[in-house]
């Protein structure tokens, strides 16, 4: 096919063959195809509603419309689609269509503008994909509520600096996470507020002098209404940014739990091992099993941050109304859409089926003086001020370590040595005080890990994901 061109009328030569590549959207504005057409046949139903074109003509190009739709699909699929056919998939759609019901076709574009039907598309495909994940959000949080009820009494070594800091659970641990993607999903949910608004019928910039009922077209897509401005409309590319700031949010987190990941996956740390399907060898080392999926996913979120950061940049300084640099939108938001929704479907597949080295973590847990702060708490809480408190187990872990024992591995008279001058002290009872579960299960405060807090915040959250 010819390749077609909208706007020939005041051209007197034809464009370069390389400034039409270099101007073409279609290589990625076929993303939009099924949009496009859903926006046309609900501009094209509004047109007929309001007596601008008869129902005959509504009739011919609705089914137009509809084969031209089943064509690309199956041209589509089958991989004999031209990527050079048109200029992008507004034009493609258009020159289709008269192409089978005759010129006809041209009466689609009556009172519209490709720059409000571009900006219709985007908030189409965008409406669709971010319920999309937000549904796999969903099934990853579900993931995690699981693993964290399984492992609500599993102790491992909770960090600071990467240094061992406090006992807590590795349920504990997930349930972290478990929050961070609560509120990814909740950005997501208040984006679409934003999505979900309708441009059609803004025009090219000015509206339009046909009546067009706006209000019904936003109700037929599925919009909770009509944009108020049409130079908005066709110009604001908020909702697009709105998306890939809470998605590089939601990378952010991602990737640290992936550090984490890693780092638990080592040797060093030995915590857990993925499974083989998840992990990938090396071509010359035979032992090693490397965490790919996870490193991949701390790599990729320096890639839709870097689509947030070139649609800001592309954005600023851009005067009103439409201009081609907002052509611009698309392939990163199509990448980072892309993107996102494989990792959500891969991610809680690696996490079910690692395995966790529970005694590794507990090991972990019991040595290193993560019940320092335990006993600085018995202290104060004996009447002795929590400074000085601090100071004196500072020297029991010093007085401990030179005689390479644990806190909880001190008899009566190294007890005695060590806290005689400030109370009167029993060595059992301190064993049992700073045992890693006993101290794990006395961080009871809201939010805390002792096992009973987090599987009561666990209940409360399956309340929260059965309602969704
Ligand atoms: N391919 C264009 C885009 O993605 C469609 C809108 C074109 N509008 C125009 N006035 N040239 O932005």
């Amino acid at each position: 096919m010819a390749k077609s061109k909208l706007w020939g009328g005041r051209f007197e030569a034809n464009t370069s063959e390389l400034m039409d590549q270099f101007n073409a959207s279609l290589p990625f504005d076929i993303n939009l195809m099924e949009y496009d057409i859903e926006g046309s046949l609900a501009h094209v139903k509004m047109l007929g509603k309001q007596e601008i074109l008869t129902a005959a003509e509504v009739e011919k190009i609705t089914e137009g419309l509809k084969d031209v739709k089943k064509d690309l699909e199956a041209e589509l699929e089958a991989g004999t689609f031209d990527f050079k056919e048109a200029e992008d998939i507004h034009s493609l759609v258009e020159a289709r269509l008269t192409a089978k019901i005759g010129a006809v076709g041209g009466k689609l574009h009556t009172g519209r503008s490709r720059n409000d039907q571009v900006a219709v598309d985007m908030r189409l495909y965008l409406r669709d994909q971010t319920e999309q994940i937000m549904e796999m959000i969903l099934k990853f949080m579900q993931v995690l509520l699981e693993l964290a009820e399984e492992h609500a009494e599993t102790v491992m070594p909770g960090y600071t600096h990467l240094q061992r800091a406090q006992a807590l659970t590795f349920g504990h641990h997930l349930l972290a996470y478990y929050f961070k993607l609560k509120r990814d999903y909740q950005r997501f949910q208040d984006a679409l507020k934003r999505i979900n608004v309708s441009p059609l019928g803004s025009g090219a910039l000015a509206g339009s002098s046909f009546n067009l009922d706006r209000d019904f077209t936003a109700q037929e897509l599925g919009f909770e209404r009509a944009c108020e401005n049409s130079m908005d409309g066709v110009s604001d590319r908020d909702f697009v940014l709105e998306f890939l700031s809470v998605a590089s949010n939601l990378m952010l987190h991602l990737s640290r739990l992936s550090e984490e990941v890693i780092l638990w996956n080592s040797k060093e740390f030995s915590f857990i091992e993925l499974a083989d399907q998840y992990t990938t060898g090396s071509s010359i080392m035979p032992q090693k099993k490397n965490p790919d999926l996870a490193e991949l996913v701390r790599g990729k979120t320096g890639r839709v941050i870097g689509s947030l950061n070139q649609l800001l940049l592309t954005i600023k300084g851009l005067p009103l109304a439409y201009n081609k640099d907002l052509q611009e939108d698309k392939e990163g938001l199509f990448d980072s859409v892309d993107t996102l929704q494989v990792i959500l479907e891969l991610y809680p597949e690696m996490l079910k089926t690692m395995t966790v080295k529970k005694e590794a973590m507990q090991q972990a847990a019991a040595t290193g003086f993560l019940n320092a702060t335990e006993l600085a708490d018995f202290l104060a809480e004996n009447g002795i001020p929590f400074r000085q408190a601090h100071q004196i187990v500072g020297e029991a872990v010093l007085f401990a370590s030179q005689k390479q024992k644990e806190l909880d591995q001190l008899g009566q008279p190294e007890w005695e040595e060590i806290l005689g001058d400030y109370l009167k002290v029993d060595a059992d009872k301190l064993k049992e005080k700073l045992a890693v579960k006993a101290a794990v299960n006395s961080h009871a405060t809201k939010g805390g890990p002792a096992f009973e807090e987090s599987k009561r915040v666990i209940k409360e959250e399956r309340k929260f994901l059965a309602q969704k």
